[in-house]
């Protein structure tokens, strides 16, 4: 079964990681164009680099949860494919095999001239590090108000799903929300998520109105045990 999981910050808080629009949310404290946008970037980079790098610790300290570890077990029986807007690598750790990032990749640095120029991180970026060309290095995450690359090859995998799961996300960031169009109008789509969502209210989704770790249990359960 070709199955592409959709998934959001709602995957990881069982693991510790605040999500965005929550209550105690992320971007509380924070007006997400200062610490999230080219904008907020060019005036006051050092804000910026703080934000993330505090992003960076708390993922580090922070292990997959049953989700993740569920998700990354399947990949045994069935052609798994993540689609995370997390930054997060807490779907690598747990082991899964096909991930695509669509918003960037907090453990990634690359620089401000040349958005190519990637190089892996696990410490702090201060002002002053620099990549291979000179040039300022920034967390390589996509900012709002910058182009999404990886939606192009988001799109052909959900095309080609034949189950989509999405886990753990407001579905309220566009491209990214808009990924759900591109399924075939014959598939069976799941949302897992404790509360519900304006998606969630949709027909023909099956909604599983679980945290994500009990969620993909009961996913499992009704769809992958014969
Ligand atoms: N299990 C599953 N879902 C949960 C859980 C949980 N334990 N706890 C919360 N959720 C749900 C919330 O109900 C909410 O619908 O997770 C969702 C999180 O939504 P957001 O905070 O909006 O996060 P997300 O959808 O990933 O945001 C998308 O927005 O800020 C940008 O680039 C950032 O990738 C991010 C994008």
């Amino acid at each position: 079964m070709r199955i592409v999981v959709l998934t959001g910050a709602g995957i990881s808080a069982e693991s510790g990681i605040p999500t965005f629009r929550g209550a105690g949310g992320l971007w509380e404290g924070h007006r997400i164009e200062d610490v999230a946008s080219p904008e907020g970037w060019n005036k006051n980079p050092e804000l910026v680099l703080d934000f993330y790098n505090q992003r960076r610790r708390g993922i580090l300290s922070a292990q997959p949860n049953a989700a993740h570890i569920q998700l990354a077990a399947l990949d045994a029986h069935h052609e798994i494919q993540i689609i995370t807007q997390n930054i997060d690598d807490l779907h690598e750790r747990a082991g899964s095999k096909n991930i695509l990032h669509l918003h960037g990749e907090i453990l990634k640095a690359r620089s401000v001239k040349n958005p190519n120029l990637i190089t892996p991180i696990n410490g702090d970026i201060q002002i002053g590090d620099v990549a291979s060309d000179g040039a300022q290095l920034r967390p390589h995450i996509v900012w709002f108000g910058e182009q999404v690359p990886m939606l192009e090859m988001a799109i052909p995998l959900v095309e080609q799903a034949e189950i989509l799961v999405i886990i753990g996300t407001s579905m309220v960031v566009y491209p990214a929300a808009g990924l759900l169009h591109y399924a075939s109008p014959e598939i069976p789509v799941y949302v897992i998520n404790p509360e519900i969502t304006e998606i969630s209210r949709r027909k023909n989704i099956h909604f599983i109105q679980k945290n994500a770790g009990e969620g993909v249990t009961e996913f499992i359960r009704l769809v992958l045990t014969k």
